[in-house]
Order: C-alpha cells, then sequence, then structure tokens
C-alpha cells in the first residue's frame, strides 16, 4: 500500500498495451521491432512526458542468460510525430545507455519507472530525467561475477559484463535505420563497477580482443564503439588499485569497514564496523605504497602545462600536489556557492581562497574503508577476487602480490582476462576507437578507492588529445547521478558541437 501511495504520487500512468499484435517469432534475432511497445507516461518534474517502453529486449542471439543480457529502450512519444524536445528529434536525439552495474554484480536494465528498491526507492529514475530531456534512453543489463547456469557453473564472472555491454551497442548500432535516436551519439554513463564498465566500453571501441566472445553469443555484426562516456566513481585499473589505495591510505590505521566483506555495491545501504589495522596490515599497507611510484612514474603522465606527474620513493612529487590542486579547486567551487567550510580541519582559506591542502589530514578526516590489500584480498574474500573467478572456479587472485602473499593458496586470473577489464590496457591502442568525450567525476568523501585511479585515468585521456571533463564534487561520496542537469548540459555541448 505505501508503495502504491509512492507510485501514485509520482503520478505514473500505465496505458494499456498498444500494439501487442505483432508476434515475435524470434525474439532474438536481433531486429527491433518498432511496433512491440507499451505507451507509459510519467511525470518528472511536474511535466507529463509521454514515451514508448520496449522492454526486456534479448540483444543476443545466443544468450547465456536472458535476465540479464536484455535491454529497455526508451523513446519520447514526439518522436514517432514529427516533434522536438529542445533541439532534438528523431533523427538527431542522443542515445544515453544508462548501466545498473553495482559491484560487478549481475545487473537487470534500469527503467523508466522508479526502482523498488535501494537508496533510490520510489525517487524519478535517471531514465525518466533523460527522456524528460529528450535523450533516447537504452538501458543495457549485464551478467555479473554471481550468475550461475543450472548446472552451477559460473556465467558472469570477467569479461562477461564488458561483452555484453557491447553486444547492446553493437544491438543500437545494427537497428540505427529502424529507431529514432542516432547511434552516433551513444552516451554511457555508469556509478563504480558500472562507471568502471562505462570507462571500458569508451576505451576499447571495436577491439579485436573481445571479438570472440561476441562471435559466441551472437553478438550484432555492427561497430561497438561509443560518442561519449559519463563515469562516476568508476572501480577500476584493478592490477593498480591496491598501491594506489595505499599510496594515499596507507597513514591511517584507523577503517570504518563495511560489516560484510562482499558488501560493496553503491546502491545497497552501508553498515559499517570500525577497527584498526593488525601489524600485519600495517605492513602489508607500506609494502603497497612502496609500489605505487614506479607504477605512477612508468606512466609519464603531464598535467595542463605540460609538467610530469612524477612521485618520489616517499610517495611525494608533483603527482601529489596535482591532487590537492583538484582538491582545492572542488573546495573553492563549493566556497563560492556559499558552502561554509571554516570547519575543515585541512583547508586553509584566506580572503576567500582556498590556499592549500592539508592532504595527510584530509585523508585522515575522510577515513579508510578498506584494509588492506583493499581489492585483490589475501583470503580471496573481495568482490573483485569473485568477479576474476571462472566457470569453475568461485574467485581468484589478479596481482603478483595478491598471489604471493595468498592466506588460502589461492589460483590467479588469466592475465588476458585482467586486460580485458582495465581501460587502461586499451586507451589509445591500435586498431581500436577510444571514445572523444570523457566526463569524470569523483567526490572528495569517496573511500572506494584512491582518487589517484581515477585522476590517472582522466590525465592519460587528456594526454592522448581526449576532451576530458574531470572534477572532484564537494563533499560527496561514493555514488553517482547526483548531478544530472549539468552532466545533460554537457551531453548537449558535445552532441551539439561535435
Ligand atoms: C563497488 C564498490 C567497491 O568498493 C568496489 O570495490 C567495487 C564496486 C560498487 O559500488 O559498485
Amino acid at each position: 500500500m505505501q508503495l502504491f501511495n509512492q507510485l501514485a504520487s509520482l503520478s505514473l500512468i500505465t496505458l494499456p498495451l498498444i500494439a501487442q499484435a505483432d508476434t515475435v517469432v524470434n525474439k532474438n534475432d536481433l531486429t527491433f521491432n518498432a511496433n512491440q511497445y507499451t505507451s507509459q507516461i510519467i511525470q518528472v518534474n511536474g511535466q507529463e512526458i509521454k514515451y514508448r517502453a520496449y522492454e526486456h529486449i534479448v540483444y543476443v542471439k545466443n544468450p547465456v542468460d536472458t535476465q540479464y543480457q536484455q535491454m529497455n529502450i526508451y523513446i519520447p512519444e514526439a518522436y514517432f510525430a514529427n516533434g522536438q524536445i529542445g533541439s532534438y528529434n528523431a533523427q538527431n536525439a542522443p542515445i544515453f545507455l544508462p548501466n545498473s552495474i553495482g559491484g560487478y554484480m549481475p545487473a537487470e536494465p534500469a527503467t523508466a519507472t522508479p526502482s523498488l528498491k535501494g537508496p533510490k526507492a520510489g525517487k524519478t529514475s535517471t531514465v525518466a530525467y533523460a527522456l524528460a530531456h529528450g535523450y533516447v534512453v537504452a538501458a543495457p543489463g549485464a551478467r555479473g561475477r554471481t550468475t550461475q547456469n543450472t548446472d552451477g557453473q559460473y556465467t558472469g564472472k570477467a569479461p562477461a559484463a564488458i561483452v555484453d555491454l557491447k553486444a547492446a551497442v553493437r544491438y543500437l548500432r545494427h537497428n540505427d535505420a529502424a529507431m529514432p535516436g542516432n547511434a552516433e551519439k551513444i552516451i554511457s554513463n555508469g556509478t563504480s563497477a558500472g562507471g568502471a564498465m562505462s570507462a571500458l566500453l569508451g576505451a576499447s571501441g571495436n577491439h579485436s580482443d573481445y571479438e570472440p566472445a561476441l562471435k559466441a553469443l551472437g553478438a550484432a555484426n555492427a561497430r561497438d564503439d561509443i560518442f561519449a562516456v559519463s563515469a562516476y566513481c568508476p572501480i577500476t585499473n584493478l592490477e593498480n588499485t591496491d598501491a594506489a589505495y595505499e599510496w594515499q591510505f596507507a597513514g591511517v590505521t584507523a577503517y570504518k569497514k563495511m560489516m560484510m566483506g562482499n558488501m560493496i555495491d553503491f546502491r545497497m545501504e552501508r553498515k559499517e564496523v570500525a577497527g584498526t589495522l593488525t601489524v600485519a596490515e600495517i605492513k602489508t599497507a607500506k609494502d603497497l605504497k612502496t609500489r605505487f611510484p614506479g607504477y605512477l612514474n612508468g606512466l609519464k603522465l603531464r598535467d595542463e602545462k605540460g609538467e610530469l606527474l612524477t612521485l618520489n620513493a616517499a610517495g611525494n612529487g608533483t603527482f601529489k600536489e596535482h591532487i590537492t590542486s583538484l582538491l582545492m579547486s572542488s573546495a573553492q567551487k563549493a566556497l563560492n556557492k556559499g558552502t561554509d567550510l571554516s570547519n575543515t580541519p585541512w583547508l586553509t582559506i584566506h580572503n576567500g581562497q582556498v590556499v592549500s591542502v592539508d592532504f595527510d589530514q584530509y585523508v585522515k578526516t575522510i577515513t579508510r574503508l578498506k584494509t588492506p590489500p583493499a581489492f585483490d584480498a589475501l583470503d580471496l574474500s573481495s568482490g573483485e577476487n569473485d568477479l576474476f573467478g571462472t566457470s569453475t572456479i568461485k574467485a581468484q587472485h589478479f596481482t603478483a602480490f595478491g598471489q604471493a602473499n595468498s592466506r588460502v593458496n589461492g589460483t590467479s586470473a588469466d592475465p588476458a582476462i585482467v586486460k580485458l577489464m582495465n581501460p587502461m590496457s586499451y586507451i589509445g591502442a591500435a586498431q581500436s576507437i577510444t571514445t572523444k568525450n570523457w566526463r569524470i567525476r569523483h567526490g572528495t568523501t569517496d573511500r572506494d578507492t584512491s582518487l589517484a585511479i581515477s585522476a590517472i585515468l582522466a590525465t592519460t585521456l587528456k594526454n592522448q588529445g581526449k576532451n576530458v571533463d574531470y572534477a572532484l564534487p564537494w563533499n560527496v561520496p561514493h555514488s553517482g547521478d547526483y548531478d544530472l542537469d549539468e552532466l545533460f548540459a554537457w551531453i548537449d555541448q558535445i552532441s551539439q558541437s561535435h
């Protein structure tokens, strides 16, 4: 009843099925059927949005799991009557592609109607906002680390999720002529593990490494490069992220950890328990921290002025200054908007200007979330260990450090599969298209991964000449879709100028 009231208060009206007559001969034949939809209306900010809902479209010919290898496509009704929304019409409307992946878990496609569970239950969905803005929305599901078939084999371990997202993109391109919206203007969106997959989709367009898996699934024979990437707090670059985490957090021995080791999905409510690192963990943290400068320096990243971003053995240097300058910009922006920052012990402010950041104090203030190694857990208990299992092995290591220090004699993932999950392996790769337009956000109070990870991704892309909008929103924790007005303004600007 309570749920009914919530829905009623959003004035959600689902009209009867209009066009059910077309029977589906082969629902996996990859042909978009424009007549197979329900008409729906949803209220967004007091405005009524009418759209056609094409739901549960299986996007590969030979699905392994139709619960997840399917997509919901939503199209504003206006585009079937020569209408316009803003400056968009059936020909030029971008296609917004929000994945709902969290925690590297299996994800069903997002819906226009509010989700029924999680922190956003009952709230206007991202899909609905995107429709109201005039985008065609294609929300793909994808297999994840816990998916199993009836024989009990795992079917969604790495690289399943990225292969599925690529198959969804290929479906959209394959059907571009039959659908309103422009498949040359696909904008991928995701948060956390979903942000990582969004970034990977953008980094690895058309790369042949994924071809065998796509062929086996019977994906459409079309390109899978995309126009733009939106990634919130991407949990990515998994081979290097333990070292990056300790570069940032090694000095903090107190942690507030999630109660269940595997409860990492940003969509779940988090219950945290406080603790202190053991002597062995403090040693692991220090060991991992010393590995970071070598990796970072090897990237030869440069800032906007062309200056090399480096770190000395102690973890100090121009790269660290780069991160503190990003924090300062974030604070300055908040200050300019009137936010009271006087109780921020790690900031020095003079006459309304942020003049310095005490990075160690900042890290202590936001606290540590994970115990070392933060990702490749020595007892194989992390979500990422689970991601790198195989059809018959639940969880594996994926770093040399994890393997060498395993407490459970764990095996290691095939390095070729680890590579398939990392956008850093593909940015600028030959015979592949790396997306030109990127928007990356990583909140200043996010402790799920180091700020270094998003900064390395953004800087690598910038150094390759990509159009990158990267910022650390002030006081924002591990989350996404919190600034859709700004995201949509960015999408409009790139869609209209490119
Ligand atoms: C997510 C969060 C994590 O801390 C992590 O390690 C992986 C995924 C998430 O919210 O998706």
